[in-house]
């Protein structure tokens, strides 16, 4: 064989298994090409280099020259076609790694404020005692604010120094409107539009223009009570205030101290304390709802009696807590928001 001849077949044959090797798309691919190319027994190389006996005696050298040429390239194309395949995998598997051992929660992100907190808490136990949540508006009119409460014109809780009022005059009415300074607003409006009994909570934002310090801020939030059914009496509320006590700080050995007060819209009218650690500590008022009120809203005050009460949210979420500044509360430190 003429070594010209011998040589182009050489060429073809690189170039042919170079080609084979590039197009493999996986290992059996490849090893197909391996064996069709460079397989010890009937592998192309092999059979290339049968024929290298066919070439004339002189050409040999210059033949074997070239044999060992190509043959080392169409090996190196094999190794870059595997390390190629071998990469791809690699990505693959990482790219679907999956551990199932992780741990199956992820880092708290976001918290509920401590006020919310409180909120969802007392409406729970409240809700077990049978206390259903209703929600009243935060602008409210003199009526439900005072009027309906036996708060009179010129009772001195209706000071404008005392409260929030907003321009007198809205669209259709000439009805003074203030933000609300209580939650015993709600106990009007519930009773206007349902006939006894009721038993409900509330619980929302208050306004009253005091200046800030560690226990005052010119909003808060108060829990209003009320329940309202024949033969209702202060054993009822006292055990209420005792049971809601003892739910929410987690201690039996409650006590509940009821001292003289007076509210408009109670008779009679107390300030509530709960004993804690070794005193007391003053939760806000309540009483028996004041026949003027049961009549206000229509109710017939010789048939039902009732209690309300009014409580400092803040105040009992503080206590919990141990937080000791009211701004703590409504500065939007993360710092402080992230501890509950
Ligand atoms: N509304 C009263 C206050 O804001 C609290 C209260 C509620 C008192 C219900 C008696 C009955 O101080």
């Amino acid at each position: 064989m003429a070594l010209s001849d011998f040589l182009a077949q050489l060429e073809q044959l690189a170039v042919e298994a170079q080609a084979a090797f590039d197009s493999a798309a996986d290992s059996d691919a490849l090893e197909a090409a391996r064996i069709d190319f460079v397989g010890a027994k009937q592998g192309r190389l092999k059979a290339a280099q049968k024929g290298m006996g066919q070439v004339d005696g002189p050409d040999k050298p210059a033949a074997g020259k070239k044999f060992n040429e190509v043959k080392q390239a169409v090996e190196a194309a094999f190794e870059a076609a595997k390390q190629r395949l071998s990469d791809g995998a690699a990505t693959q598997a990482s790219a679907q790694r999956f551990d199932p051992t992780l741990p199956g929660h992820l880092p708290r992100v976001g918290h509920t404020h401590p006020i919310t907190q409180t909120i969802a808490d007392m409406k729970e136990i409240m809700g077990r005692l049978g206390f259903a949540a209703v929600e009243g508006p935060e602008i409210e009119d003199e009526w439900h604010n005072f009027e309906a409460l036996n708060i009179p014109l010129v009772h001195p809780a209706r000071d404008p120094l005392d409260n929030f009022y907003l321009a007198a005059a809205q669209a259709g009415g000439n009805d003074t409107l203030l933000l609300r300074s209580q939650t015993s607003t709600v106990q009007i409006r519930v009773m206007e539009q349902t006939p006894p009994p009721v038993r409900i909570i509330s619980l929302g934002r208050v306004y009253r223009p005091d200046t800030a310090d560690d226990t005052h801020y010119p909003m808060f939030h108060q829990i209003e009570g009320l329940l309202v059914a024949p033969g209702v009496t202060m054993a009822d509320l006292k055990s209420v205030l005792r049971m809601f006590c003892q739910s929410y700080f987690g201690e039996q050995d409650v006590h509940i101290r009821f001292r003289p007060s007076f509210f408009p819209f109670t008779e009679p009218s107390v300030e509530v304390d709960m004993s804690w650690q070794a005193g007391w500590m003053e939760m806000g008022g309540a009483g028996m709802v004041d026949p003027n009120v049961l009549r206000a809203v229509g109710y017939d005050a010789d048939e039902v009696t009732g209690f309300a009460f009014g409580l400092g949210v803040e105040r009992i979420c503080m206590r919990r807590h141990g937080i000791t500044d009211i701004r703590n509360l409504y500065t939007n430190d993360v710092r402080f928001l992230e501890q509950f």
